[in-house]
């Protein structure tokens, strides 16, 4: 414990940001406190993110698979949902993650406090614990990682619990006949997929004329044209102007392209994007400067406009990821260690865990246009790809995205079941300057979906034999 203060490093927040940052710095010999509101250590990503999320994506694909084969040989009955089993399998693994954090946070020495921190000036801050009991912790160094939470639209009904955020989606209360997905990116699909493989007519409205608009249009057609498939339906360009709570349902009216005046749901869920939480901290009573978005700027070495306090993760903006919240967080705790490093990250790769997945990591296509950067692209149908049809599926592609000059690879985008792992190679690659060559030479094993990276790089370069491109003069 350092002799001024209570504790040498106080870590607010213990998501995949905040629990990496206190251990790596505990790791690294500090002082370190770990405050966290919630009785469980992990943050929204283990408790109500990507963890539960994932695993009833599981569930999801298992039922898809089951379905898929019906037309290839094997039948199996309709699935019988066991919601109450359902819910603890996912509680379980939970659990099972939150628990072991714990563990190591006592291994580490870590003193976890929990209560709601606020501060109240550079060096303090105040620890809510409910009612009245409250405590002060002094600190020399703070990071801060308090994440973010589900934003809001206007005009919903207050208190009804057929209309739902995130979490309240993931707690699977009851299976609803028809659900209303409001926000077509990654949540809003994400938990869609979920649904349906529950047994509900999901429709998802989306403001925007496409779904998932953070990555290149031609990765989402393929996911969009199964989904019409299975969705009641999606409407584009639409906004929801009500939402009324009847005995019957919720009551919707929407303006846009093809969506009726109104309709009546079930359940909605809100996934209209996240806001950070640097509003509600008390971060102006430390000097530290906070956007009205609730976002808290940093440099490259996590540290705010007040030098002992550094913040990450969701927090700190786009992309609200937790892998990149992870690695600010182990920058963050070597910083406050002393030590010389920054975040420098050349590309953080993004996945939808939709059914095809689509991942996509640097530059895109559609970005360098918009940027009047010229580019080379290699493109691999997965259609030519044995294990891609072998697993039924042929609509997946790989997209790389070169310099047509130096031949690096400056992104990719892949789109296909699997393609959350395959994007690992790619991020690989981009941190390692790796050219189009260098990916083509790469013996990849057969059959596999990463072999549709090498291709795709042998497409570019000109080299492919498992695609016929024309006749091309010898180089
Ligand atoms: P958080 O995980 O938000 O943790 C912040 C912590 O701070 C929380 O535990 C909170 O209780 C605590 N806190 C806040 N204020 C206070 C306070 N005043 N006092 C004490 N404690 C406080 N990302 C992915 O990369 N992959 C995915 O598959 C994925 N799936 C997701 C699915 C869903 C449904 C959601 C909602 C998000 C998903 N995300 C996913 C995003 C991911 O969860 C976040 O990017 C990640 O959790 C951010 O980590 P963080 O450490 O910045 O903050
Ligand atoms: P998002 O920003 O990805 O998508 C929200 C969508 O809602 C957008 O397409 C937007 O145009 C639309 N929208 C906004 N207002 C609307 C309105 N009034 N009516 C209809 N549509 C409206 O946000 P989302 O899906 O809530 O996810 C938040 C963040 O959580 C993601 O950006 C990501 O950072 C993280 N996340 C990551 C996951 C992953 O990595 N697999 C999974 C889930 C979340």
């Amino acid at each position: 414990m350092s002799s001024q203060y209570d504790t040498g490093l106080l870590v607010l927040g213990s998501g995949p940001g905040g629990y990496a940052a206190a251990f790596r710095a505990a790791d690294l010999g500090l002082d370190t406190t770990l405050v966290e509101r919630y009785p469980t250590l992990g943050g929204v990503c283990l408790n109500v993110g990507c963890i539960p999320s994932k695993a009833l994506l599981h569930m999801a694909k298992v039922v898809g698979d089951a379905e898929e084969m019906a037309d290839k040989g094997v039948a199996f009955g309709e699935p019988k949902i066991d919601l109450e089993k359902l819910r603890a399998w996912k509680e379980d693994v939970v659990s099972r993650l939150t628990r072991g954090l714990a563990q190591m946070a006592e291994k580490r020495g870590v003193r976890v406090v929990h209560g709601t921190g606020r501060f109240t000036d550079p060096h303090t801050i105040e620890i809510s614990r409910g009612g009245d009991e409250t405590a002060e912790i002094s600190f020399a160094q703070a990071i801060v990682a308090a994440g973010s939470r589900s934003a809001l639209i206007p005009g919903l009904p207050e208190g009804d619990p057929r209309v739902m955020d995130s979490t309240a989606a993931l707690e699977l209360e009851e299976i609803p006949q028809r659900l209303l997905v409001i926000g077509g990116g990654i949540i809003g699909l994400e938990m869609a997929s979920v649904y349906v493989a529950l047994g509900s007519a999901v429709t998802v409205v989306e403001l925007l004329p496409r779904l998932m608009s953070g990555c290149d249009a031609d990765l989402v057609r393929p996911l969009q044209r199964r989904l019409s498939r299975s969705y009641e339906n999606i409407f584009l360009d639409t906004r929801v102007t009500g939402v009324e709570s009847l005995k019957a349902g919720l009551g919707v009216s929407f303006e846009g392209r093809k969506a009726p005046a109104s309709d009546v749901f079930d359940r909605i869920l809100v996934a209209v994007g996240r806001r950070a939480n640097g509003l509600d901290l008390g971060l102006d009573r430390a000097g530290v400067e906070v956007e009205d978005s609730g976002v808290v700027g940093v440099n490259s070495q996590q540290r705010t406009n007040v030098p002992h306090i550094l913040a990450l993760g969701d927090l700190t903006g786009e992309p609200m990821l937790a892998h990149r919240a992870t690695h600010q967080g182990k920058v963050a705790a070597e910083v406050a260690a002393g030590l010389k490093t920054a975040f420098e990250a050349r590309v953080i790769p993004s996945v939808a865990y939709t059914d095809p997945e689509i991942a996509w990591a640097g530059l895109g296509e559609e970005q360098a246009k918009n940027e009047g950067r010229k580019i080379g692209v290699g493109r691999f149908p997965w259609v030519a790809s044995g294990r891609s049809l072998a697993l039924g599926r042929s609509e997946g592609f790989t997209k790389l995205i070169f310099d047509p000059e130096t031949k690096e690879l400056l992104g990719a985008g892949i789109v296909g079941p699997g393609a959350g792992d395959l994007i690992a190679e790619v991020a690989l690659a981009i941190e390692m300057g790796a050219d189009a060559e260098d990916l083509a030479l790469t013996v990849h094993a057969h059959p596999t979906l990463s072999e549709t990276i090498g291709l795709a790089a042998e497409v570019f370069s000109g080299t492919v034999t498992d695609l016929y491109l024309g006749r091309r003069s010898p180089s």
